[in-house]
């Protein structure tokens, strides 16, 4: 049995999962309240802070000796750009073990920002950033566009792009088998 599990502080996350869940018809949970015994993969959608996943430390408790593992990475930053893919794909490796990485593959997809809804942490964390940004000498792109949507609303969601990720994942189920 696959399960779908997500941690959403905003929503974007849970809106994937909640699609993808219902492309395949799988069953979708917050991974806080998921009932993993006897799950033979889990499907785990989460939003980046930072470098760090939402729910990632969750989903590794939970998680069975044999059990697949999914993740879906839910970012601002384009994972269009492959020096932004890998970054995560880095960060998140030094979080699993070695042993899960084995049966573990990783996604990316963009999601949105609405700083009128931010925590009073997050505004201020955003807020730091950009000022850190500004004392920078030489500004990235990502960097800009940051400065540039400060205290804006973004959404990159595109459920759409769900289509792609579970065409991969039906792929790769037909290969196990
Ligand atoms: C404090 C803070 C830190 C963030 N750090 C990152 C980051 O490191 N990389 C990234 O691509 N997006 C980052 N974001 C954007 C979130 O990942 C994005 O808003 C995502 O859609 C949140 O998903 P959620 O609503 O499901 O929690 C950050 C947002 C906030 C508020």
């Amino acid at each position: 049995m696959t399960l779908i599990t997500y941690k959403s502080l905003y929503g974007s996350s849970e809106r994937y999962a909640r699609e993808l869940g219902r492309c395949l018809s799988i069953p979708v949970s917050d991974i806080t309240e998921a009932d993993t015994e006897g799950v033979g993969e889990i499907i785990h959608f989460g939003g980046l802070y930072h470098g760090t996943l939402s729910g990632l430390k969750e989903v590794l408790r939970k998680l069975g000796p044999c059990t697949r593992l999914t993740i879906v990475s839910v970012g601002l930053a384009d994972p269009g750009k492959p020096q932004n893919a890998d970054k995560i794909d880095n960060d998140l490796r030094w979080i699993i073990p070695e042993e899960v990485l084995r049966r573990t593959r990783i996604f990316h997809l963009r999601g949105a920002m609405d700083y009128s809804r931010l925590s009073p942490k997050h505004k201020a964390m955003m807020w730091m950033l950009c000022q850190f940004i500004r004392r920078k000498k030489y500004r990235t792109e990502d960097d800009q566009a940051i400065l540039d949507t400060y205290g804006t609303k973004i959404d990159f969601v595109n459920l759409g792009s769900v289509n792609d990720l579970a065409r991969s994942i039906q792929f790769s189920e037909k290969r196990n088998k």
